[in-house]
C-alpha cells in the first residue's frame, strides 16, 4: 500500500499501542499498513447498539400512517421537533462558543449557515420486516428456553461488571480487574443501556442511569479523545436508550449533549473535518486544530447516525451540520476514487483525498458503508443523496469486493473481501480474505434490498450471511476466526470443490507468506504443505487462517439476526443459537465472558478482555433473535 510520506503516524494508531517507542511505532504501522486485515482487530468496527450506537437505537422516521400529520408521530421525535434543553443550557452553546465545566472554548473556525433536514415529501420507507405468523407451541417454548439461556448469560457478566468493575469502561474477565480503554467513562455501562432495557431488567437499567448521570464528560485522564468511539460507545449509547425509552428519562439526553458538545469541538478544523483523534487539552487552551492526513474511512465517515440523531432530538442544527459536510465530502469522491464506487480504506482528511489503492468493506472501513442504509432510514428517506451512494458502493462491492469461495460441497456462499488496485495497470484484483468484522455485510445488503426495491439483493445478503455461519460451522470451536484466507472461485465457474487446487492455493500461499528463518525447512512440498495444514488446523476451504482469535464480536449473529427479521427464514433461529451455544462453551469465565486465542482448536485457551460491545451488541442480537419479532421492530428502529 502506498502511503503519503507526511501521515502523521501517531495519529493513526489504535491507542493501546500508542506508548511505544516512536521508532517502534513507525515500523510497526508500515508493517500495520500493509498488513491491515491481520491487524484489524486493534480498530473495531463501530457498530451500534439498537439503541443507538453503531446503530443509533434511533427510532427511524417511519412514514405516518396518518396522512395529516407532518413528519412523525409524537412518540418519535422529529427533525422539527423543539429543542428539550432549557433555555440557560442553550445559551451557554451558541455562536461558536461551547463550555466544558469552568472552561469557555471559542471555535475559531465557526459555521454560519448549519446544513438543514430536508423536509421535502415524506417518502415511504417501505416495511422491512418480515410478515410474521403466529408460530406453533413447540416452537415457541423452544425460543423461549433459548431467550431465556441468552439472559442468563448477560446477567451472569453484567453481574460481573458491577460487582467487579462498576463505572469502569471494561471488566477484565479473568482476574475480576477492570481496564480503562475509551476515556475511563464507564464504557461498558453507557454502551450497554439499551441492552438492560430491551431484556426488561427495568431496575438494572434505572440504576445505571443514575450510575451514568455522575460520569464527568467535563475531563478525562486521557491526552487524546477518540472521536470515533466515543461517538458509538458514549453518544450512541445515551441516544439509543433515550429513544428507546421514549424520553422516559431526560437525563440520557443531557448527558448524550455534554458528549456531543466535547465531541464538536474537534469539528474546528479549518475544513470542518474532524480531529479524529482530538487532543482536546490543547484545543480547549486555545491551541490550531487540523484534521489528520491519514486516517481510516470509518472513523470519520460513520458518525452520522448519532450526530444526526442528536440534532433531531435537540433541534440543535450544528451536529448534523458537522455529519453532512463529510458526506458531502464522500459523495462527491466517490466516482474519484482508484476503485469508482467505493471509497478506500484510508483518505487523507485534511487535503480531502482519497488515493489508497486497498479496498474493503471490512475493518477500518465498515461502518462506513453500514451507516448509509440507516441514515437512509433515520432521515425518513428523504434525501436521495445517501440511496445514490449506497447504490453506486455496492454495485462496485458486488464486481470487485464480494467473492465466493471454493468450498467442499461447493456450498454456494460469499464472503466479503478486499480490493486492490494496481496503480500502473488500474487493474483491480479481489483478495480472498475474510474478516467476523465483514460480517455485518449480509444484514445491511438485506436491509438495502428491501429499502431500495433490490429484491435481487436478498438472495446475495442470505449467501454472505450464509458465509459467515459457514465459518462458525467450519472451525472446531464452532467460532469463526478474526481474519482468514481463501480461494476465490472465478464468478463464472460452477465452483465445484477441487482438492488439488485447495493445496495449491495453500501451499502457494504459505511460500509467499512464511518467514524463512523463523520456521522449519522442508526439503519438499508434499512436506511443506502438510506441516502447514496441521500447523494452521486449516480445514478444507481455509487457505491461511491469519488471526484465529475470537474477540467476542457482534457482526455475524448482528447479520442474522437482521436477515431473520427481514425474511422470517427459520433456520436462521438455528444457526444463531448453535453459535450462541458455542461462544457461551468458549468464553465464559467466573467473571463475566473472555476473548479467546484460538477458534481452530477445540478447546481455545480464554484472554483477559471484554469489551463493551459483548454486552451492548453481541448478546443483542442474539437476544432478539429470540424474541417476539415486534421487540424493537426494525420498522420503528434503527440499529
Ligand atoms: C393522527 O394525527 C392526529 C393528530 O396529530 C393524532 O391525534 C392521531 O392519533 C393520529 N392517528 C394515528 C393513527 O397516528
Ligand atoms: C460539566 O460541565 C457542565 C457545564 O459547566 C456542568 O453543568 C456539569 O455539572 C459538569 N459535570 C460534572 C459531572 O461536573
Ligand atoms: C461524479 O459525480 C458527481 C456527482 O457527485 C458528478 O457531478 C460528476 O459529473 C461525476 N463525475 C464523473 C467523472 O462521473
Ligand atoms: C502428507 O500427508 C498425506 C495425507 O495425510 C500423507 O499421505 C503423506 O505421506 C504426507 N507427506 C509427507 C511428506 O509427510
Amino acid at each position: 500500500m502506498h502511503y503519503p510520506h507526511s501521515v502523521r503516524y501517531d495519529m493513526l494508531l489504535p491507542r493501546r499501542i500508542s506508548s511505544l517507542s516512536l521508532v517502534v511505532i513507525a515500523i510497526f504501522t508500515l508493517w500495520y499498513l500493509d498488513y491491515l486485515p491481520e491487524f484489524s482487530s486493534s480498530v473495531r468496527r463501530p457498530i451500534v447498539k439498537p439503541g443507538v450506537k453503531t446503530k443509533p437505537a434511533t427510532p427511524a422516521l417511519t412514514p405516518p400512517s396518518n396522512a395529516s400529520s407532518t413528519i412523525i408521530s409524537d412518540s418519535r421525535p422529529s427533525p422539527n421537533s423543539e429543542p428539550k434543553l432549557d433555555k440557560s443550557t442553550k445559551s451557554r452553546f451558541s455562536n461558536g462558543q461551547q463550555v466544558f465545566g469552568s472552561r469557555k472554548f471559542i471555535q475559531k473556525h465557526p459555521v454560519k449557515d448549519f446544513a438543514k433536514f430536508n423536509h421535502g415529501l415524506p417518502l415511504q420507507l417501505p416495511k422491512v420486516q418480515h410478515d410474521f405468523k403466529q408460530e406453533n407451541q413447540e416452537d415457541k417454548v423452544r425460543r423461549l428456553n433459548r431467550l431465556e439461556a441468552v439472559r442468563a448469560s448477560f446477567e451472569h457478566a453484567w453481574q460481573g461488571y458491577k460487582k467487579n468493575a462498576w463505572m469502569k469502561d471494561e471488566l477484565s474477565p479473568l482476574d475480576g480487574k477492570s481496564a480503562q480503554s475509551f476515556g475511563g467513562w464507564a464504557a461498558t455501562l453507557v454502551d450497554t443501556l439499551d441492552t438492560l432495557w430491551i431484556m426488561g431488567m427495568k431496575d438494572e437499567f434505572e440504576e445505571a442511569v443514575n450510575a451514568a448521570s455522575e460520569i464527568d464528560f467535563n475531563t478525562t485522564n486521557e491526552e487524546t479523545i477518540n472521536v470515533f468511539e466515543t461517538t458509538i460507545r458514549y453518544l450512541g449509547g445515551f441516544l439509543g436508550a433515550y429513544d428507546l425509552t421514549d424520553g422516559k428519562y431526560p437525563v440520557l439526553l443531557q448527558k448524550a449533549v455534554e458528549v456531543g458538545e466535547l465531541l464538536y469541538c474537534a469539528f474546528d478544523t479549518p475544513n470542518r473535518m474532524p480531529a479524529t483523534r482530538f487532543r482536546w487539552k490543547e484545543a480547549l487552551e486555545g491551541g490550531d486544530q487540523s484534521a489528520s492526513e491519514g486516517t481510516f474511512v470509518a472513523e470519520i465517515g460513520s458518525l452520522s447516525l448519532e450526530f444526526t440523531r442528536l440534532s433531531q432530538l435537540t433541534g440543535d442544527m450544528k451536529y448534523f451540520d458537522a455529519v453532512q459536510r463529510i458526506m458531502d465530502i464522500f459523495d462527491e469522491n466517490q466516482n474519484k476514487t482508484k476503485l469508482p464506487g467505493l471509497w478506500p480504506i484510508t483518505m487523507n482528511a485534511r487535503r480531502m483525498s482519497f488515493v489508497d489503492t486497498s479496498f474493503s468493506l471490512g475493518a477500518m472501513a465498515d461502518s462506513l458503508f453500514e451507516y448509509l442504509p440507516k441514515q437512509h432510514m433515520l432521515l425518513g428517506g428523504r434525501s436521495d443523496q445517501i440511496q445514490r451512494m449506497y447504490e453506486y458502493a455496492i454495485a462496485a462491492a458486488m464486481n470487485h469486493v464480494f467473492f465466493q469461495p471454493m468450498v467442499p460441497n461447493g456450498k454456494d456462499i460469499l464472503i466479503s473481501g478486499k480490493a486492490i488496485v494496481d496503480e500502473s495497470t488500474k487493474d483491480v484484483a479481489t483478495e480472498a480474505n475474510g474478516q467476523h468484522l465483514g460480517c455485518y455485510t449480509g444484514g445491511m445488503v438485506g436491509l438495502g434490498a428491501k429499502l431500495f426495491d433490490h429484491d435481487e439483493h436478498l438472495n446475495m445478503a442470505r449467501k454472505l450471511v450464509d458465509g459467515c455461519i459457514w465459518a462458525y460451522e467450519s472451525m472446531p470451536s464452532g467460532i469463526m476466526p478474526e481474519v482468514f484466507h481463501m480461494l476465490a472461485c472465478d464468478m463464472n465457474s460452477d465452483c465445484n470443490w477441487d482438492e488439488k487446487a485447495w493445496k495449491k492455493a495453500v501451499l502457494d500461499h504459505a511460500k509467499r507468506t512464511r518467514k524463512e528463518d523463523a520456521e522449519p525447512k522442508f526439503t519438499t512440498d508434499e512436506a511443506l504443505l502438510n506441516y502447514t495444514i496441521a500447523q494452521k488446523h486449516l480445514k478444507p476451504g481455509f487457505v491461511d487462517i491469519w488471526d484465529p482469535r475470537y474477540l467476542l464480536r457482534p457482526e455475524a449473529i448482528e447479520s442474522v439476526f437482521i436477515h431473520y427479521r427481514l425474511t422470517g427464514e427459520t433456520d436462521l433461529m438455528d444457526s444463531a443459537w448453535k453459535m450462541f451455544e458455542n461462544i457461551e462453551k468458549h468464553t465464559r469465565t467466573d467473571f463475566g465472558h473472555a476473548m479467546i486465542d484460538d477458534v481452530t482448536v477445540a478447546k481455545p485457551e480464554k484472554q483477559n478482555k471484554m469489551e463493551s460491545f459483548w454486552l451492548a451488541e453481541t448478546l443483542k442480537y442474539f437476544y432478539l433473535i429470540f424474541s417476539e419479532p415486534d421487540v424493537v421492530s426494525l420498522d420503528k428502529y434503527v440499529l
